[in-house]
């Protein structure tokens, strides 16, 4: 695992409550967008979600506070939410979820998932983390299994990487690696691992470009 999601990583293992705080702050600010922005959510969730048979296992990565999980889990499936930090782990087990301590770059997959979900995480991997990362996953699922995630565009900033502490929306105090990736970047990763994608779209933010969201299939 790079030095860089090490780092990142004793953050959120600090500061974790203070993440769980900030980001509801930042939804207070604007009620009805963040309602919005977890509408859109849920709706790729689903749309993606119901490719598959109801019941089958699916793993989140780094959950967070396990709302996707919680989601994921009404929809009728099951899922087992994760992440490294304790103070995730219980606001993850309050909402009554499976949850296991997971660090994707170190840890072994101990079972086989039909899906795994990974939202908003790999703006913390370097470019060989993201690698290991999508080799790893594509291991763990069955065949046909889907792998779901998001990854920051490099055509929203003028730098490849960054170390930020936002100066309002999620304040914490120190400074988390960011990577920006390149669409061709990622779909060059991609194709050394097996997967085929299934899915791709850009959103968020003002041009709707924020993000590069894959959908990939086993
Ligand atoms: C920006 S937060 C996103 C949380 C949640 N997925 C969401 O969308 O609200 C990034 C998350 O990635 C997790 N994370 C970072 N590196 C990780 C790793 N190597 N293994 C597992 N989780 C990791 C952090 O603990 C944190 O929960």
């Amino acid at each position: 695992m790079s030095k860089e999601n090490e780092k990142t990583i004793e953050v959120y293992k600090e500061k974790a409550s203070l993440y769980l705080e900030t980001t509801i702050k930042h939804d207070n600010l604007d009620p009805e967008k963040a309602k919005r922005k977890r509408e859109r959510l849920e709706k790729f969730i689903r749309s993606n979600m119901e490719r598959l048979p109801k019941g089958v296992k699916v793993l989140e990565i780094g959950s967070g506070d396990g709302s996707n999980a919680r989601y994921i889990k009404e929809l009728g499936y099951d899922i087992t939410a994760s992440d490294i930090a304790e103070d995730f782990i219980s606001a993850i087990q309050d909402k009554d979820l499976k949850t296991i301590k997971f660090n994707v770059l170190e840890d072994d997959f101990k079972e086989r998932y039909y899906a795994v979900f990974c939202w908003r995480v790999f703006v913390h991997f370097t470019k060989e983390d993201a690698e290991k990362v999508l080799q790893k996953t594509y291991d763990a699922l069955e065949k046909d299994g889907l792998f779901i995630f998001n990854a920051m565009n490099r055509e929203i900033r003028n730098v490849d990487e960054e170390w930020v502490d936002f100066p309002n929306e999620y304040h914490m105090g120190v400074e988390r690696y960011y990577n920006y990736f390149r669409k061709e970047e990622l779909d060059d990763i991609i194709s050394k691992t097996g997967y085929q994608i299934y899915d791709f779209h850009k959103e968020g933010g003002e041009n709707n470009n924020k993000w590069l969201v894959y959908v990939l299939k086993k």
